[in-house]
């Protein structure tokens, strides 16, 4: 499976020329940053692994990967969650739907004082060694050192494609959940990689960097928002952003990330407009190559809470 070698596109918003490395056209199912930041158990020969240990949300963009992932490597796909809503389990849709037609096992864990990976590592794994099952696990939404492998990858087809077109420096642009991603491309990448705290804040983000990089100097620069956007929430400011684009520039992005990344390029663009209108040159001319890493699959879900909301507020 070739998973490499994404086009860029160039797109114009505000008046600004942006281009955007097409990371949501890998592949259907294993498309985005879960494929860049997998790919290292992809390459690996896993024909003596039973089974993958997952966890995380039961809509989680990871889980739909990790199933794509278990199923090309013919194993099965043992997801945990610690909980599962009713609804859900009754409307199977977006990353949970497409999860399950890929043959997943969607688990629920015991109510109890542990955690989901406690529960894992206490009782799932020596439970399945117990039984003779060859398994690994994979930790939550890919937030491992394994994502380097895949994202240094990614940091070179950035490097050939900025060389290619006599850039000699740029900024790398893309929204963070963990930071994992946008970690090893700043530690791979001579350029600036600018990123947005999309769950848990700012203090959040600088300690998961923290985490998997000790050396400061080699973390990426977080872009503030406006105002705090609490993650999952429903913001009529994403929606239009996102419908925004989609319109003008036929690119479907992701609607629980991407709305901050281009809200905060928003806020940049409208200031350098407005100087640029009163004779002020932009200090800042460097090209902005914006990833876009995929998460399509759950718009499914996130797309009729909007249409929900805008008809609730109209
Ligand atoms: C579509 C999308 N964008 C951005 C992110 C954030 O990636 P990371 O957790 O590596 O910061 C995720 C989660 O992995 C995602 O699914």
């Amino acid at each position: 499976m070739e998973l490499r070698n994404t086009p860029v596109d160039v797109i114009e918003f505000l008046g600004h020329q942006v281009y955007v490395k097409r990371d949501d056209l890998l592949d259907v199912a294993f498309s985005g940053n879960k494929a860049r930041k997998f790919y290292h158990f992809l390459q690996q020969d896993l024909s003596q692994v039973d089974i993958l240990v997952g966890h995380g949300s039961a809509q989680a963009n990871s889980l739909y990967s990790l199933s794509a992932l278990a199923k090309i490597k013919q194993c099965q796909l043992y997801y945990y969650v610690d909980h599962l809503p009713q609804y859900l389990i009754d409307n199977p849709q977006g990353n949970y739907r497409a999860a399950l037609e890929l043959g997943a096992n969607i688990m629920v864990t015991e109510p109890s004082e542990i955690t989901v990976i406690e529960y894992i590592q206490q009782y799932v794994l020596p439970a399945l060694t117990t039984q003779g099952q060859v398994a690994v696990f994979i930790p939550e939404g890919g937030r491992c050192q394994y994502a380097e492998t895949g994202l240094k990858i990614l940091a070179d087809e950035i490097m050939a494609w900025a060389e290619s077109n006599s850039y000699a420096d740029i900024r790398v642009v893309l929204p963070a959940g963990t930071g994992t991603t946008a970690l090893f491309l700043q530690k791979h990448l001579p350029f600036e990689v600018q990123t947005c705290a999309c769950v848990g804040g700012d203090g959040y983000l600088k300690q998961q960097f923290s985490e998997l990089c000790a050396d400061e100097s080699l973390h990426p620069t977080i872009m503030t928002a406006d105002k705090k956007y609490h993650f999952g929430k429903l913001y009529l400011a994403f929606y239009h952003i996102w419908a925004q684009l989609k319109q003008t520039t036929n690119i479907e992005f992701d609607l629980l990330y991407d709305p901050l990344a281009w809200l905060c390029l928003q806020r940049e663009f409208s200031i350098a407009n407005e100087n640029s209108a009163v004779g002020l040159e932009s200090s800042d001319n460097r090209p902005i190559l914006y990833i876009h890493q995929g998460g399509l699959q759950g718009n499914e879900t996130m797309l009729p809470r909007y249409l929900r909301k805008l008809a609730f507020v109209k």
